[in-house]
């Protein structure tokens, strides 16, 4: 069982925890992520690895509520267990040693993105940061952002804070402006993961974005997590998250995490934690 030993409330439908998993702690690294599961019959979650602390044994999970599962696991509380904690799980964010990089967090993103700057600035790398978020009240971990960069960018779909529109609308505005930069980094959903992509391919500037299909074992083996990149099948389990966004293929990619619609909102229906039914 994994402890939750802090619990913190980032946004009305944003969670941190802070769990204890010295193993996984031990052999984590920036990129990767784990499968937690809550019950003997629990549905697997991936989540991205936010941070991890190798002498407390400790690890940083930040999800979204957005499903059945997702709110149950919003429900827990501080001294509350994780069932199951698999992990660190697929292959290691490959980071530049020096320059100058710009990283775009949309939403939730912004939470794996964080672990990535952390790895880049400690080794020296200048990082220009985007956070992106629908509104001011959805914008999570700017503090911890803000420690790790030289500059923070804020845009807000509402214009409530900074830039009113997309983290792809900065992106364009900086290049137009001849900020240079040798790599960027974008995390978060796959319609504005696509956005930065075409943002940044007139520019041929390396894009590298974090995939988040649909995963059931993490292990290579369903062929769930499946994703075109560069004309080639992939899996993003054992092959990603991270990938060469100008070489991933995002029209399937969205197509394919539709697959379940129907099954997700008739999970939905039957939680008691959106005051639908009875968790089972
Ligand atoms: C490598 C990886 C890292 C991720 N990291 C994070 C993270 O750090 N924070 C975070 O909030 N979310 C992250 N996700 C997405 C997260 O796993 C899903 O939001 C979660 O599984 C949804 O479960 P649910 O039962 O609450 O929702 P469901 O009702 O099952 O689905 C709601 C939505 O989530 C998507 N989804 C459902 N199951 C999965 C799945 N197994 N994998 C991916 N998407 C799914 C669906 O397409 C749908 O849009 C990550 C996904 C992957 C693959
Ligand atoms: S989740 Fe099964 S192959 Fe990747």
């Amino acid at each position: 069982m994994f402890e939750i030993s802090i619990k913190r409330t980032l946004t009305p439908v944003t969670k941190l925890f802070v769990v204890r998993a010295p193993l996984v702690a031990r052999k984590a690294e920036a990129g990767q992520f784990v499968i937690v599961r809550m019950g003997e019959r629990g549905e697997r979650v991936p989540l991205t690895i936010a941070d991890f602390d190798r002498e407390a044994g400790t690890l940083t999970i930040v999800f979204q509520e957005v499903g059945k599962t997702t709110k149950m696991l919003g429900a827990l509380q501080q001294g509350d267990c994780l069932t199951d904690l698999v992990g660190p799980l697929g292959v290691p964010a490959e980071l530049p040693e020096k320059g100058r990089v710009l990283v775009a967090g949309g939403g939730v993103g912004v939470a794996p993105l964080l672990p990535k700057v952390k790895a880049m600035h400690q080794r020296g790398v200048d990082v220009v940061s985007i956070i992106g978020a629908r509104s001011a009240d959805l914008i999570i971990l700017e503090d911890e952002m803000t420690a790790v960069s030289s500059k923070v960018y804020i845009a807000t779909d509402d214009g409530s804070r900074g830039l009113h529109g997309f983290v792809s609308d900065l992106i364009k505005k900086l290049l137009d402006e001849d900020e240079k930069f040798d790599e960027i980094v974008a995390v978060g959903p796959l319609p504005m993961m696509r956005a930065c992509v075409e943002t940044t391919r007139p520019y041929g500037l390396k894009t590298w974005v974090s995939l988040n299909p649909i995963m059931v074992d993490g292990t290579g083996m369903c062929g769930a997590c499946r994703v075109t990149v560069g004309g080639e099948t992939r899996f993003c389990c054992v092959d990603g998250p991270m990938f060469d966004g100008h070489e991933v293929d995002f029209k399937e990619a969205m197509t394919r995490s539709l697959m379940y619609q129907e099954e997700e909102r008739q999970a939905m229906n039957t939680c008691c934690c959106s005051g639908g039914g009875d968790c089972r």
